[in-house]
């Protein structure tokens, strides 16, 4: 594990965009896991730039996102869908083909979870992942549990969860109750993967991900078992660390 402490959220941002740009650059046909939340804002900024300033294209990128509200329209505000398109893909050179989000509005939602496994499986897998952490250690929307998801799946969404993203949609009852997840196996069999932290509200939950024991009640811990995992986080997300 390698852990990455940056002096502030700019910084998380450019180290963060830097090291999806170095493997964009070393690998054609590069296949990434891409996750939502504000964490990553700052990274599709600076990817952004790198690609309006022609030293990065993605063109030949195939995208993943981790997951989708379920029942959401696409054209929803808060669909993770718009979220994609309106903060990153609709900026840069990407061939919409190669970009796969989970479908939050499948009439048959095991089928499209299967679908989403092997799309991942034809192109060969995910190079690099990038996650961000929910507050209670989720990641995608794999919630506290008492064991480890496997593949792409549907999810009921914790009141926590809910609470948290509620923000985006104004109220609490506006936010959907479940969710289409890649799993932690899928998140697992990614060759690489890239976790990202800003703020204080996130320091307990990096503290027990990176330094508690491994269990599926916090989710994120499983990282700990990943043969290439890079940790990239801020001073305040760092603070509970004691190894750093
Ligand atoms: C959501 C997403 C996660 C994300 C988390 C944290 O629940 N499903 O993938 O990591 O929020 O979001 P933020 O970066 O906004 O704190």
């Amino acid at each position: 594990m390698k852990i990455v402490v940056a002096k502030n959220y700019e910084e998380l941002s450019l180290q963060a965009a830097n090291k999806v740009a170095d493997i964009v650059k070393s690998k054609q046909d590069v296949v990434l896991g891409l996750p939502t939340g504000s964490t990553p804002l700052g990274m599709y900024k600076d990817l952004i730039d790198m690609n309006k300033e022609g030293k990065l294209s993605f063109k030949d990128v195939t995208t993943f996102n981790l997951d989708e509200y379920e029942s959401l329209p696409k054209e929803d505000e808060n669909s993770y869908y718009r979220f994609m398109w309106d903060n990153f893909f609709s900026h840069i050179d990407i061939d919409r083909q190669r970009t796969n989000i989970p479908n939050g509005m499948a009439s048959n939602v095991e089928e499209e979870c299967k679908d989403y496994e092997r799309r991942i499986e034809d192109v060969g897998g995910i190079d690099l992942m990038v996650l961000g952490i929910g507050n209670n250690g989720h990641i995608g929307f794999n919630e506290p549990s008492s064991y480890f998801a496997g593949a792409t799946h549907r999810v009921k969404l914790h009141e926590n969860t809910i609470e948290a993203n509620s923000r985006f949609f104004g109220s609490l009852d506006k936010v959907p109750k479940h969710a289409v997840t890649m799993g932690i196996k899928s998140i697992m069999q990614c060759r690489s993967v890239m976790i990202l932290a800003s703020g204080k509200g996130k320091a307990d939950a990096i503290k027990k991900a990176l330094e508690g024991p491994i269990t599926p009640e916090l989710p994120a811990s499983v990282l700990q078992l990943h043969r290439d995992l890079t940790v990239i986080v801020d001073e305040e997300a760092a603070s509970l660390l004691e190894k750093r």
